[in-house]
């Protein structure tokens, strides 16, 4: 991919799930000192200068009852509310102020198009709690201004496996920016989540704040390269022609792995199983009962099957000829709307989510010469053929993060590096720092991979 696509390509990026994208930007931040947190350097999370001896919780146990039971004062005219997205109007309002203000896009050209079946998979897995989806709404007008969510999950962190939540969804309306409400968004939510006895939590950010413990950067392989250089993505590089450009990403009309099929229910026992041999090598990774399984990867809105372009989960599994299912992988879909545009209406996006193979499973080292050439073959495979199923869903650019075994086929298959990076934050655990499968340059680290084997939407 040349310079010049690369950094239109990377746009899209931006746009994607970040407000990060700029070199410049990141180094400025991480010139920022702990002292500059002025939030964060009172918080329980591993300091900027630290260098971690022992992983573990940071804060004492605490018991709920020593947590309020009052939400945190809010100033002006502002008051919490606790949004029920099983309402229409209610999640209508969300929508709203994540489309207008959870991405920037100077030219107001792309807006992220959530719906009801995105939430109902990504905020109601089980054991979620409407009290965890918070916002600010203003107290004479009542329109929401800022959001924060949380789900729980059970999480590993190497050897030990922790009650935590991963946060998500964090906005604040643009006019309200730089007036500090996101501290108090967090410590409200931290103080509901402590209420329910859980006192840790996994986050990710595009900026920099105390500590990352792993760094991921996103990546994007065009599917449908004409219609990225139509609505603006992309632009002809000066040594290439259009037909050049189709036929670079041009992908197979059909995939070609032998016993490849959407998965089913009657699969979930035998995939989890395989999902759980192949997640025990990373080192960040968030464990899945059976419940939680069949949520994140055949979704929990019965009403997509009589309308799959609302569709959000998809999940592959890959049957041998003995009946047993050699690999799994799934993603998922999150579009945007294009404004402006007399032809497109849509920009289809898919997101590789969680995927397993028994292809290096029978070798001690997994980072053996053999091993990585038996998964490295096998994962091209299946990650080509999950682009083409991606393509043939309607979906326009497929993306992945460093996260995971990607490093091994990210090159080969023609994901372009992007300029956006991705940091692992833990709250109230310190941790030893965690492969993020890029090198100091920042290109992908093919020998050490990543140890983070979570996916955060
Ligand atoms: C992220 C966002 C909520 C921050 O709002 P803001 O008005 O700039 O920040 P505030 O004045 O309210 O608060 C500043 C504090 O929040 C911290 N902060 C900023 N972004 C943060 C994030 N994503 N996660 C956690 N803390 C964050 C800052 O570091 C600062 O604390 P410090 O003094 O310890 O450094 C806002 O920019 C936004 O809605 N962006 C678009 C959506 C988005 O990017 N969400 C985050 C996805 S990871």
């Amino acid at each position: 991919m040349s310079g010049e696509q690369n950094e239109k390509l990377t746009e899209l990026l931006k746009l994607l799930k970040l407000n990060n994208g700029d070199l410049s930007k990141l180094t400025q931040e991480q010139r920022k000192e702990m002292k500059d947190y002025k939030f964060w350097k009172t918080q329980p999370v591993t300091r900027l200068d630290e260098s971690v001896q022992k992983e573990g919780p940071i804060d004492r146990k605490k018991t709920p009852d020593e947590i309020s039971d009052q939400p945190l004062p809010l100033l002006g005219d502002f008051e919490w509310c606790t949004v029920d997205v099983t309402d229409q109007k209610q999640l209508e309002d969300v929508f709203l102020l994540l489309n207008e203000n959870y991405v920037e896009d100077r030219d107001a050209t792309f807006r992220f198009k959530y719906t009801r079946e995105f939430f109902n998979w990504s905020l109601r897995s089980p054991g979620w709690k409407q009290d965890w989806h918070v916002g600010v709404r203003v107290g004479s007008t009542k329109k929401l201004v800022a959001f924060i969510s949380a789900i729980p999950v059970n999480l590993r962190v190497r050897d030990n496996t922790v009650r935590s939540v991963e946060i998500n969804f964090l906005c604040v309306h643009k006019q309200l920016r730089g007036k500090r409400l996101t501290p108090v968004m967090i410590k409200e939510i931290t103080r509901r989540v402590n209420r329910c006895d859980i006192w840790y939590a996994l986050y990710t950010s595009g900026t920099i704040l105390p500590s990352p413990v792993s760094v991921c950067r996103y990546t994007h392989r065009p599917l449908n390269w004409s219609k990225l250089h139509d609505v603006g993505f992309t632009h002809m590089p000066s040594h290439a022609t259009r037909n050049q450009m189709i036929a670079k990403y041009t992908l197979p009309k059909a995939t070609s792995t032998e016993g490849l099929r959407p998965m089913e229910e009657k699969d979930l026992d035998e995939v989890r199983l395989l999902f759980e041999k192949y997640q025990s090598r990373f080192d960040l990774v968030q464990n899945f009962d059976e419940a939680e399984f069949k949520h994140w990867f055949l979704g929990n809105d019965e009403k997509t099957a009589s309308n799959p372009s609302s569709k959000v989960i998809y999940s592959y599994v890959v049957e041998n000829q003995n009946g047993q299912i050699s690999d799994f992988f799934s993603f998922y879909s999150l579009p945007f709307t294009i404004l402006n545009n007399s032809v497109h209406k849509e920009l289809g996006i898919g997101y590789l989510f969680y995927y397993a193979s028994d292809a290096d499973l029978e070798y001690a080292d997994r980072f053996s010469p053999e091993a990585t050439a038996a998964l490295k073959e096998r994962l091209c495979g299946l990650m080509n053929d999950a682009c083409i199923l991606a393509r043939d869903a309607k979906m326009d650019v497929f993306n992945a993060l460093t996260s995971q075994d990607n490093a091994l086929f990210l090159e080969p298959l023609k994901f372009g590096p992007g300029d956006g990076f991705l940091n692992f934050y833990l709250f109230n655990y310190r941790a030893f720092p965690i492969t993020g499968g890029i090198k100091d340059d920042k290109s992908y680290d093919t020998v050490k991979r990543s140890n983070v084997g979570v996916v955060m939407l």
